[in-house]
């Protein structure tokens, strides 16, 4: 086309008269405009299509990484923002459906957590109402066992409650100064009956008397009543022992207990919610298994975070850090 436009201009240049020259020019001038327009036209659409089949690719999720994700090389930034995209999404994906696996997986814990106890209290009250409540050599032990299992359902519904707050972010801090020997003495006193019942030691060093740490005390008191009830329950023997060691600006707050201890491999997996070394023990004593993941969340909210050393069979320590 170009080169009939340029065949037009020889006789326009010298055949013709310089006005009809002028004209024949300006026309071959705007022909050539036009269909160099409509070259750039049809390219600029076949851009946009490929764009287009690109956006469409990427809502039907038919690439798998942003390698497959190629336009024309003069649209190498078009084609770098696409892919930036591309990962933004495909992470966000990710995330939502692990996000939806695990609430999937969280319900399906909480309905079988919930079905054992309601079962066995079920079962237990059934068999009193057929008969063995008259039977006097059963009927106090059933009665116990189904007042075991409420006990049970309530530290679950409790721990629970306090999860969905965690998850729900409406778990409120409180933060301020509080008198940490004042609240570890208190603490110890509450639980010393079930440790003194199980011919547990508990013993707490006290210290400097004044010290304050920064943090909110109900949740810190609920930390180390946690912590203070793993130590009595995962024990059989010895003492448990709760102390404080200060530190220039900080002040870090230890529970030990000479118990059955952690092995190694379970030390990263206790904080998980639901995770139980020995499944059947935690029940028996009263577990829920969230604990733990509690303890976890509380401490990381105060910028800390919670340590564990142990060795089976010898015993446990946990312990965090708290600003002075
Ligand atoms: N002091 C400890 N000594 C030995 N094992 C412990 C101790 N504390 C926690 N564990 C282990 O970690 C698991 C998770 O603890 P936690 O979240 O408090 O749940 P649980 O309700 O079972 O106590 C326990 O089931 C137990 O196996
Ligand atoms: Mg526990």
């Amino acid at each position: 086309m170009l080169l009939i436009n340029a065949l037009l201009l020889v006789p326009a240049i010298f055949l013709i008269e310089p006005i009809e020259r002028l004209f024949i020019f300006i026309a071959i001038l705007l022909a050539s405009d036009i269909f160099i327009m409509y070259l750039l036209g049809r390219k600029r659409n076949k851009e946009l299509d490929e764009i287009k089949a690109i956006i469409n690719n990427i809502r039907k999720n038919k690439y798998q990484t942003e390698e497959e994700i190629n336009l024309d090389p003069h649209l190498l930034s078009l084609q770098k923002a696409i892919k930036k995209m591309f990962i933004k999404t495909k992470n966000d994906i990710d995330y939502l459906q692990r996000l939806q696996k695990m609430r999937s997986q969280f319900l399906a814990n909480v309905s079988h957590e919930l079905r054992t106890p309601i079962f066995a209290i079920q079962g237990f009250i059934e068999t009193l109402l057929s008969g063995a409540i008259n039977d006097k050599k059963v009927n106090m032990h059933f009665l116990k066992k189904a007042n075991h299992h409420t006990i049970n359902l309530s530290n679950l519904l409790n721990d629970l409650i306090d999860i969905s707050m965690i998850e729900s972010g409406e778990m409120r801090m409180n933060y301020g100064y509080f008198d940490v020997s004042a609240l570890l003495e208190g603490i110890v006193n509450e639980q010393k009956n079930i440790a003194n019942e199980k011919g547990i030691k508990l013993i707490f060093h006290s210290f400097n008397d004044e010290m304050q740490l920064f943090g909110d005390k109900d949740k810190i008191k609920q930390v180390i009543v946690n912590l203070l009830q793993n130590a009595i329950k995962y024990s059989e023997k010895g003492s448990v022992e709760v102390s404080v060691e200060e530190a220039e600006r900080t002040a870090s707050i230890k529970v030990k207990d000479t118990g059955i201890g952690i092995q190694e491999k379970y030390l990263d997996r206790i904080f998980e919610r639901f995770y139980r070394v020995d499944k059947a023990r935690s029940k028996s004593v009263g577990g829920t298994g969230l604990g733990l993941a509690i303890v976890k969340h509380i401490v990381e909210a105060h910028g800390s975070k919670i340590l564990v050393k142990s060795t089976v069979d010898k015993g446990s320590e946990f312990s965090f850090q708290l600003k002075k």
